[in-house]
């Protein structure tokens, strides 16, 4: 019997129990349009609730960021900038060099384990350290970076892809922490008044000028080459998503003076009370043994840190019905996040048909020997399973922000524009002809550029992401462009661009650092 199942065709044969099991599974894991819509209903609605402030109806933060400005591409300068985010920090140096040209220099610092749960102040004095190595071997002085006159104290973006909850373009309060980190005396603390005085405890010579967060660098860095750049997203270790806000539709901010904001959605949080989320029992033991139970749920569905888990959840379940590996299972295999999403990316892209890429992976990394082809051929079907999902999910939620912004309340277009666009409507290329009134300020300019141009017509919205997910799982843009159609209407590829934003989080926190010392000093 040939099986045909999601994508692969299958040439072994597979026994009635396993078809029947892994047909459940997919049906469990696949999502219909109509799941999709209503998602996306959800998801609207919540992006309502918190911009409103509402958070009892709202799992949505929609942090309002003080960045009001957009860079245009000719902004010039040399910023220190630092990205903190997962398991490396990065200290760059940035030279932006206007005409959309930037040159970047960084050094990665591991994070350790250790440190990742370390209390605060030894994970702020580790960076305030690593920092100085940097300017040290790189003999960065003030001659380079931009630094206020009079002084020798060098400018530094910070982007730390957590949640927190700003009072200013450099002030701002940990929500909670996510991906692994738990670091006691952060939560509730300012991050940047933390840095600072690491600095400071440390005798470097650095002011912490702006902090951002990912999402909201790498929309930075987009906008910087792609001017029409309305969201910014990270597909990665975590996820969340950054847009451009009108500011009179924030609720939260009591005397807003720019036009637009760029607002942090925290969308890894995203409907954490599962009432709307198709979580599968797979999920719920994941999010019930992971060390943040009830929260980002969404992201657990879709990130980095998690795809490998689900997969390893679902293996086991399979073994343990004696429908894979002939019922056994390995000490790797049975170790909590021993799976890695990259092994799932490998399995993924093995397309010859006796999968022996897979069994080596098998072996390698999982420990398990005895694999036949039919068990390799299931291995890879659950990855497609959670990969596909995984995608779609993201798909919706960038659909909805885009929704967002074409809708009345939204700013891309500024007043009403249908929700999916059909084959008459004109949608114009992203990177000519942007309408825009800009006010000119020294540097970034405050933009009313919208996704409409003079005639009326929509120009396609650029949307930079960054994160090895997006990047290097097999299919992923394929599958999020399958399900931004079925939300967007059949020509979403026109409306929509995803374009990757190399090295958002770096770029963008100098772009930050530069947007709050030509407008704030
Ligand atoms: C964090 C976000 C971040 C995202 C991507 C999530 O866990 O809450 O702030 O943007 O990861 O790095």
């Amino acid at each position: 019997m040939s099986v045909s199942f999601t994508h692969t065709k299958h040439h072994a044969k597979w026994s009635d129990k396993q078809t029947e099991a892994l047909a459940k599974l997919a049906k469990e894991f696949t999502l219909s349009t109509a799941q999709l819509e209503h998602l996306t209903s959800a998801f609207l609605d919540q992006m309502q609730s918190g911009l409103a402030g509402d958070h009892k109806s709202s799992d949505l933060a929609m942090i309002p960021t003080f960045v009001a400005g957009r860079p245009d591409g000719h902004e010039r300068g040399s910023y220190l900038a630092l990205d903190l985010g997962g398991t490396n920090l990065r200290v760059c140096l940035i030279t932006l060099k206007g005409n959309h040209e930037l040159e970047s220099h960084s050094r990665a610092f591991k994070v350790s384990d250790h440190l990742q749960e370390a209390h605060i102040s030894e994970l702020m004095d580790f960076i305030a350290i690593s920092i100085k190595e940097f300017i040290t071997s790189e003999h960065i002085s003030s001659k380079i970076v931009e630094h206020p006159s009079g002084s020798d104290t060098l400018e530094l973006g910070f982007t730390f892809s957590f949640p927190v909850t700003q009072t200013a373009i450099d002030a701002g309060m940990l929500l909670r922490w996510t991906k692994g980190f738990s670091c006691p005396g952060a939560v509730g603390n300012d991050i940047v008044q933390l840095l600072q005085e690491a600095l400071n405890r440390n005798e470097v010579n650095v002011h912490v000028a702006a902090l951002v967060n990912d999402t909201v660098g790498t929309l930075l860095a987009h906008s910087y080459k792609h001017p029409n750049t309305f969201i910014g997203a990270i597909f990665g270790t975590g996820t969340n998503g950054a847009y451009v806000e009108a500011t009179r539709s924030i609720k939260t901010m009591s005397h807003p003076t720019a036009k637009e904001m760029i607002v942090n959605i925290e969308w890894g949080n995203f409907d954490k009370d599962k009432r709307v989320l198709p979580v599968t029992p797979f999920d719920n033991k994941l999010d019930r043994e992971s060390i943040n139970p009830g929260v980002h749920v969404f992201e657990k569905m879709i990130s980095g840190m998690y795809l490998g888990e689900i997969t390893r959840n679902i293996l086991l379940h399979l073994i343990d019905h004696r429908l894979l590996f002939d019922g056994t299972s390995s000490q790797k295999l049975n170790t909590h996040w021993a799976f890695e999403t990259k092994f799932m990316s490998q399995i993924e892209s093995d397309t010859s048909a006796t999968l022996i890429p897979i069994a080596q992976i098998l072996e390698q990394e999982l420990g398990i020997y005895l694999n036949t082809q039919v068990d390799r051929e299931i291995v890879k079907a659950v990855c497609q399973m959670v990969g596909k999902r995984a995608a779609r999910l993201s798909a919706m939620a960038t659909a909805a922000v885009v929704r967002r912004g074409l809708s009345v309340e939204g700013h891309f277009a500024g007043h009403g524009y249908p929700l999916k666009l059909s084959e008459g409507d004109h949608v114009f290329g992203a990177r000519t002809g942007v309408h825009k009134n800009e006010t000119a300020t020294e540097g970034v300019h405050e933009r009313t550029d919208s996704a409409v141009d003079h005639g009326g017509n929509l120009q396609q919205i650029n949307v930079g992401i960054d994160g090895s997910v997006f990047e290097h799982y097999p299919h992923f843009k394929e599958r999020m462009f399958e399900g931004l159609t079925e939300l967007l209407g059949p020509r979403a590829k026109e409306l929509v661009a995803l374009g990757i934003a190399t090295d958002g989080s770096g770029v963008g926190a100098a772009l930050a650092a530069l947007i709050a010392t030509k407008h704030c000093r």
